[in-house]
């Protein structure tokens, strides 16, 4: 009876997994999604915990009550820091699946050998490998995304660096299939340990060449890692919520990745192998050109007389935390009968969607704002660009200079508009570290500042001079 509660429990949660990330597609669905992920969750764990086969009650508690308190300061990380917390959540998703694969191999080891058949053995290895190398692999991209001091950010490369991280992903494949078939066998209880150490250095060797503006992605491809040694674990535990839950995790992170990839106009083996990010700090700061500056005073003028407002945020104006500030700007230009709408880049930020977020919780119309694609064939009839804090993504650099590291990645196209305001504090480049010639172009002006503080005086501005033409 009890056996057929808990599948009846493990269906109705893999439904709900499913409609979460169906539902987290749009955002005015997207707080379902979450409410039906947290009830999934609840019951897979519920109903793995009232099986008779589980003893150790006092164990789990414990697991329970360590995860919430990792748990609940993790929640509370500021937005710009999730894609390294994420990093971390999928760490302990590697560990965990990794340490249950060494656990039941021992076990089964101890208690009757003759369970370790080669499909469970196969599974128990792919478990192992790719939970240990998603653990080191995050916990180091986690450290490079938040910038620790003894984490070198940028690339580390040397030579024959693919050849040697292919021949030692070779060797614990190779130990692997020794054990497939002879799980115990007399080179068993070395293999094993070394199959775990040579994951964890796989993990650290498969991140330290990548750095830059190709971490996000990285992050999203451990995800998809740490999907598949849970789908891996899965078939050791004979769990099948575990196999769909798994699943589901890994193909969404590799949809992620892609559409990341596509984003940033990049293949996925040169993201993997390509060292991306070395050149960053030689290009940058080797500009001396002079920038136009603006008043707020003039630049609230011209604002005024536009027809077509189109609005480009980036990173900037979530460390300003600024989203508000741009939602009463919007209102301003809006009941002057001015269209105001929001460029959005897939990358724009430090996560996806990003952007979409910090505007969603400012309440600026979803309806505003458009995808990169969309607004850059009306951008050469667009009176004012206003980027606030973005800098990569508008950078016409990813469509003219060969070499340049973002080069081919697609851009918002505000360098076509009649006017460009660009908020930004200092003459310091953007994530990719390379001088940006848009603010150098006859129609750019730049509005040095805080992006809080800039727009919320260009909002002062306007609102001293009334609204309506
Ligand atoms: P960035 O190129 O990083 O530029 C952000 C700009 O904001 C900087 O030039 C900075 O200039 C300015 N800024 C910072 N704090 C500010 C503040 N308080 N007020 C005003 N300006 C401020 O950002 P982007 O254009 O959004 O491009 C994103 C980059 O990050 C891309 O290279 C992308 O590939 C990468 N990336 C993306 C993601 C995802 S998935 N979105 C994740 C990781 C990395 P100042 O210092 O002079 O103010």
């Amino acid at each position: 009876m009890i056996h057929h509660l808990v599948q009846l429990a493990y269906v109705a949660a893999s439904v709900l997994f499913i409609f979460s990330l169906h539902w987290m597609n749009d955002p005015k669905t997207a707080r379902n999604g979450v409410i039906s992920g947290v009830i999934a969750m609840l019951l897979a764990i519920v109903a793995t915990w009232i099986q008779p086969e589980v003893v150790h009650h006092g164990w789990i508690a414990i697991a329970l009550a360590a995860g919430v308190v990792v748990g609940v300061p993790l929640s509370r990380v500021p937005l710009t820091a999730v894609p390294q917390r994420t990093a971390i959540s999928h760490a302990f998703g590697g560990l965990a699946a990794g340490l249950v694969g060494t656990a039941k191999y021992y076990l089964w080891v101890s208690e009757g050998p003759e369970q370790l058949t080669a499909f469970r053995m196969g599974a128990i290895v792919l478990e192992i490998i790719l939970g240990y190398l998603t653990f080191t692999g995050s916990i180091l991209a986690a450290g490079k995304l938040q910038g620790v001091s003894w984490i070198p950010q940028r690339p580390v490369t040397y030579p024959l660096q693919n050849v040697c991280n292919i021949a030692l992903l070779g060797a614990a494949v190779a130990m692997g299939a020794y054990l497939v078939m002879e799980p115990t066998g007399p080179m068993a209880g070395m293999f094993f340990p070394a199959i775990i150490g040579l994951a964890l250095l796989f993990g650290i060797l498969l991140i330290i060449p990548i750095g830059g503006a190709d971490m996000p992605t990285v992050i999203s491809i451990l995800n998809s890692y740490a999907g598949l040694s849970a789908v891996a674990m899965g078939f050791v535990l004979d769990n099948k919520l575990l196999i769909i839950a798994g699943a589901l995790d890994g193909s969404s992170g590799l949809i992620l990745s892609v559409i990341m990839c596509r984003a940033m106009n990049r293949s996925f083996a040169n993201v993997l192998f390509g060292a991306f990010g070395q050149v960053q700090v030689a290009a940058a700061g080797s500009d001396d050109r002079v920038y136009k500056s603006e008043t707020v005073e003039g630049a609230a003028q011209v604002l005024e007389q536009a027809s077509l407002v189109v609005i480009i945020p980036g990173y900037g104006m979530a460390v300003a935390q600024a989203q508000h500030r741009v939602h009463e700007l919007y209102e301003q230009l809006t009941k002057r009968g001015i269209t105001v709408k929001f460029a959005i880049h897939p990358v724009a930020g430090r996560m996806p969607g990003h952007m979409n977020v910090l505007l969603a919780e400012a309440d600026v119309p979803y309806s505003d704002l458009v995808e990169m694609d969309e607004i850059n064939p009306d951008m050469p009839q667009c009176d004012v660009a206003l980027v606030i804090g973005a800098n990569d993504v508008v950078n016409p650099a990813a469509h003219s200079m060969k070499g340049s590291p973002i080069y081919g990645m697609p851009i918002v196209e505000a360098d076509k508009a009649k006017t460009v305001f660009a908020i930004k504090r200092s003459k310091n480049p953007g994530f990719a570290g390379i001088d940006n010639d848009l603010y150098f172009q006859d129609n750019t002006f730049m509005l040095f500042g805080d992006a809080k503080a800039v727009v919320g005086d260009l909002v002062k501005q306007l609102s001293r001079g009334g609204g309506g033409h």
